[in-house]
């Protein structure tokens, strides 16, 4: 296969002995710490051996109703998506959506994202990398035809809530102005996630308030998406939202898994991003998970070295360290896919998420001489998207910033990388570097598929079922018994 050259790649030789490393102190520091090549060679038919069961997994479509929990279908969805868009147009599933974000961006300047976990943190990802890092406070004419986007419904945060409440009632005062009006979108699975209910509720209050019981404006700016069956989908009957407005998240696609459904596109779409290219990105990374060997197989390699790094290397800690506070958000979104993929029976590395630069300063020095129990993935941008910012010279040199005149910001940052990955790696920390050659909608659309293959890839490879999230449903339940319960403490006396 020929690799675009926007194609991400996981580089880990960091992490890995060399393989004929003359003695040194530091040398053998590495032979204690670092994976060895034996590990990595014995790994290699064992998880190709894996990518064959994932693959027969996405054939076997068991609904999660026959007892077995399988939802792979977030594997092939991308390119069956844009196939039938193809086939379709405007009736497929991704021509509904494409028309529901255009109605929504033209009539409304704002728009809120209900939705938690899953439901919300996949188009938060989406949002921080590819849209101006303030694009909210940027002029209509300069947003790119997108409108303001606020996240809630993602916490059960009565200050933030308000707070949302009275910049809407602040700001827009006349519905009859474009630039005045508001929109609505919750996004759940289930439909039965109390957070997002909840705000949906008073959210829904606020806008048929504003709009007036008469106006279907309060209808037809709401959307929502959800699955099959559920609470959210009966009520949005109930209320009149336009039948179009409710897009469906597919059984076999679990929420940690669904950026690539309705619930990631809707919101990419109310965004103004190239959807498709977030498609064909996601789409041709599912293709060299299948198709390509371990030594061009970006999934493979990484759900390899970081589940040696856990389960041999002995490193339960595993920083994602991010090249750009534009990916932090997916991040976090990475840090719910493996805690709630893994994190089972006792099994699963701990994720963590860091911002470099910035975190250097703050946990730098742990990474570097703590404890010996992280495994780094750098998330690095080759390319910025805007133009670098140097240095230049001044007239007042005090600061001593004029040997560095023509340096800029990627500069620095790269410096600060190589220096860190240096250090590590003389003191025996392993680290790997996940590529991507620019933020864009096709990088973005790869990396995202990459890291849920190989999410899924290392839960089997640890034996555990990467879908479903028993200990998260017990906590609901206990909280639903709380609030139920007469005295409030969830006992019934
Ligand atoms: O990964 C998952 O399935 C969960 O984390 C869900 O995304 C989360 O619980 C929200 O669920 P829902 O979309 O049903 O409101």
């Amino acid at each position: 296969m020929q690799l675009p050259d926007e194609s991400i790649t996981y580089q880990y030789q960091n992490a890995v002995v060399p393989a004929e490393e003359a003695w040194t102190p530091a040398a053998e520091l590495r032979a204690a710490n670092l994976l060895s090549n034996q590990q990595l060679r014995e790994i290699v038919p064992r998880i190709t051996q894996v990518r064959g069961l994932v693959a027969t997994e996405r054939e076997l479509k068991v609904p999660p109703s026959e007892g077995k929990f399988l939802e792979p279908g977030f594997i092939d969805l991308p390119q069956n998506l844009l196939d039938q868009h193809r086939r379709q147009g405007d009736s497929s599933v991704l021509g509904r959506v494409l028309k529901v974000g255009e109605n929504l961006r033209e009539q409304a300047d704002r728009i809120v994202l209900l939705g938690v976990g899953g439901s919300y943190l996949g188009p938060r990802a989406l949002f921080d990398a590819l849209k101006p890092a303030f694009h909210n406070e940027l002029p209509s004419r300069d947003r790119g035809g997108a409108p303001r986007i606020y996240f809630e419904g993602n916490a059960a945060d009565n200050d933030t809530l308000n707070d949302l409440l009275q910049m809407l009632q602040i700001n827009c005062v006349d519905p009859e102005m474009r630039d005045e009006r508001w929109g609505l979108v919750v996004i759940s699975k289930s439909g039965g996630t109390l957070e997002p209910a909840v705000a949906f509720r008073a959210l829904r209050r606020e806008l048929t308030e504003y709009y007036g019981k008469q106006s279907p404006l309060s209808k037809t700016l709401t959307a929502a998406v959800t699955g099959q069956k559920s609470k959210l989908r009966d009520l949005c009957k109930a209320e009149g939202i336009p039948e179009e407005n409710v897009l469906t998240i597919p059984d076999d696609v679990g929420g940690r898994y669904s950026v690539f459904s309705p619930a990631g596109l809707l919101p990419a779409a109310l965004m103004n991003l190239d959807v498709r290219a977030l498609l064909i990105g996601a789409a041709s990374m599912t293709r060299r998970f299948l198709d390509e060997r371990f030594e061009r197989n970006p999934v493979l390699q990484f759900a390899a070295i970081n589940y040696l790094a856990h389960t041999e290397g002995k490193k339960p800690i595993r920083v994602l360290s991010v090249g750009s506070k534009k990916l932090e958000a997916l991040g976090y979104w990475y840090d719910h896919l493996l805690s709630e993929s893994l994190g089972k029976s006792g099994n699963g590395a701990t994720p963590l998420t860091t911002v470099h630069t910035r975190d250097l300063y703050a946990r730098g020095q742990q990474h570097q001489d703590g404890a010996r129990d992280k495994f780094i993935n750098n998330l690095v941008i080759k390319s910025t998207s805007q133009p670098p910012i140097t240095c230049g010279m001044a007239d007042h040199n005090e600061d001593d910033l004029n040997q560095f005149n023509r340096k800029g910001l990627p500069d620095i940052a790269a410096a600060a990388l190589a220096g860190a990955n240096q250090a590590y790696y003389e003191v025996a920390r392993p680290t790997a570097d996940l590529v991507m050659p620019m933020l864009s909608e096709h990088t973005m659309g790869q990396l995202m598929q990459m890291l849920m293959l190989a999410t899924v890839v290392e839960a089997r490879l640890v034996g555990v079922n990467p879908y479903g999230q028993p200990g998260v449903e017990a906590y609901k339940r206990h909280m639903q018994a709380i609030l139920k319960a007469p005295n409030g403490n969830g006992s019934a006396s």
